[in-house]
């Protein structure tokens, strides 16, 4: 069986070398797997929550589109596309926030800071935040759920997330499945032995903590950006210690074993901090080098870049349109057509189908049952002290005419002239009950053709 990969890259900013180590290197090396079924996409609905800078938003679409590709993703083998250019995924989304809890939602992180925020400088709650903020979740939930995916890569702090998207899909395969799993259920995929890659500074690699390194921008900028990395004060000649030196770390992460042990001994010979930079530099440029190149050609080239995302979201909602039909049919959203046929269907079958089925109880007493067209037991009548008693009910139920069935909880009861005659079982919910109360009154409608 294949696995399905899903993962969305927000589009508000360029990557860098740490989203590279991070998310993009590993993404591409894991859909090369051969059981592996993967889909990338721009999340840009999602940048517009952080981002109401068009331009920005614009620039940043074009920079990861091509990140992606020039890091070598084969769009032949992945499905790769924007997240807007599926009309289907704002469509299921809202079905989505039909059944999500606000109470859930409240509990989420990333709105919960804001919240915390807000309070703490003596502020509304709420200031600030906008539903886009608030229903992230569910729009991330329609991401993942559209395209059923097994596995969703992603960073610890999106955990939660995927985790609501479990809570909302399976919520909507019992409000609306009739026992069908419309949802796969996804779980987050967190690549322990992925690199974080320090940052300049020796924290984490960050946009927010501005200590990052470029990834294709030019060989001047990641020259530069090397040239910055802070390290300790000691001169060439000294013993350097590679453990405690975040410019080692880094290089590690893109070095070959034998290189990276030959870049220790030489940092505990004496290596000069600049010869180690003049190295890290080296070795990055011979890994991205090329990558580089295609980034760059692909970036003057916006319109191919568009068609490639085209093709990718023609083949996402060849999956994503029949099956936003079936949600739509799932939830009512149905033509009115096929309820004219349902009805005419359901009359010819309940009124051949449905049937009355007397027995006898150990006591002496003789009973029936109704049976629905499908087998269902919609009645199951009181005890009668003699057959014609019983029969003379069942009659009576088939001439049709206002019935008065009264409803308890999931069940209902009939009555004849105030005397209670038979019971439905026990149904899963209130819902369900209504519809065999339904059944009920098309299975004792007289057929007139
Ligand atoms: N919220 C994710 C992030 O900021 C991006 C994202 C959007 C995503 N939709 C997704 C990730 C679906 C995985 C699956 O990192």
């Amino acid at each position: 069986m294949t696995t399905r990969i899903l993962t969305g890259i927000t589009t508000t900013g360029t990557p860098h070398l740490g989203n590279y180590a991070g998310a993009i290197r590993p993404a591409i090396v894991a859909s090369r797997q051969s059981d592996a079924d993967s889909f990338y996409f721009l999340a840009d609905y999602h940048a517009l929550i952080k981002c109401d800078d068009p331009l920005r938003i614009q620039r940043s679409r074009l920079e990861i589109a091509a990140t992606w590709l020039a890091a070598g993703l084969d769009v032949e083998r992945v499905t790769f596309y924007r997240q807007s250019d599926i009309p289907e995924i704002p469509e299921l989304t809202w079905l989505l926030t039909c059944v999500a809890g606000k109470g859930l939602l409240n509990r989420a992180h990333a709105y919960k800071a804001s919240v915390d925020k807000n309070v703490e400088a003596g502020e509304d709650p709420d200031a600030g935040i906008t539903m886009g903020l608030f229903s992230y979740p569910v729009l991330m939930a329609a991401d993942i759920l559209m395209f059923n995916a097994h596995q969703v890569p992603v960073g610890r702090d999106q955990i939660q997330h995927v985790e609501m998207a479990r809570d909302i899909g399976q919520r909507f395969n019992h409000l609306f499945g009739n026992g069908k799993e419309f949802f796969v259920m996804p779980e987050a995929l967190i690549e322990e032995s992925v690199a974080t890659l320090p940052g300049l500074d020796g924290r984490k690699m960050s946009k927010s903590y501005d200590n990052t390194i470029p990834l294709f921008s030019g060989a001047k900028e990641m020259k530069d950006a090397i040239s910055r990395i802070v390290t300790d004060s000691r001169l060439p000649g000294e013993a350097k210690d590679p453990d405690n030196s975040h410019l080692f770390t880094l290089y590690q992460a893109f070095a070959s074993k034998a290189r990276s042990e030959q870049l220790r001994a030489d940092l505990l010979q004496g290596l000069g901090w600049g010869d180690a930079k003049q190295r890290l530099f080296q070795l990055l440029d011979g890994e991205l080098g090329e990558a580089r190149e295609r980034y760059h050609r692909l970036i003057e080239r916006p319109t191919d870049l568009e068609d490639i995302l085209q093709t990718g979201a023609q083949k996402a909602r060849r999956i994503a349109t029949p099956f936003l039909g079936e949600l739509r049919e799932a939830v009512g959203l149905r033509s009115l057509r096929t309820i004219a046929q349902a009805v005419t269907a359901t009359k010819k079958k309940a009124s051949k189908a449905a049937r009355f089925v007397s027995f006898r109880e150990d006591d002496g007493s003789f009973r029936f049952r109704l049976l629905a067209a499908d087998g269902e037991q919609l009645l199951l009548s009181r005890n009668f002290a003699d057959g014609k008693a019983a029969g003379a009910v069942t009659r009576q139920l088939q001439q049709g005419g206002e019935l008065d069935i009264r409803t308890q909880g999931e069940s209902f009861s009939v009555w004849l002239e105030d005397v209670c005659v038979a019971d439905s079982p026990a149904f899963a919910d209130t819902a369900a009950r209504d519809a065999a109360v339904q059944s009920l009154k098309l299975a004792l409608t007289p057929q007139q053709d």
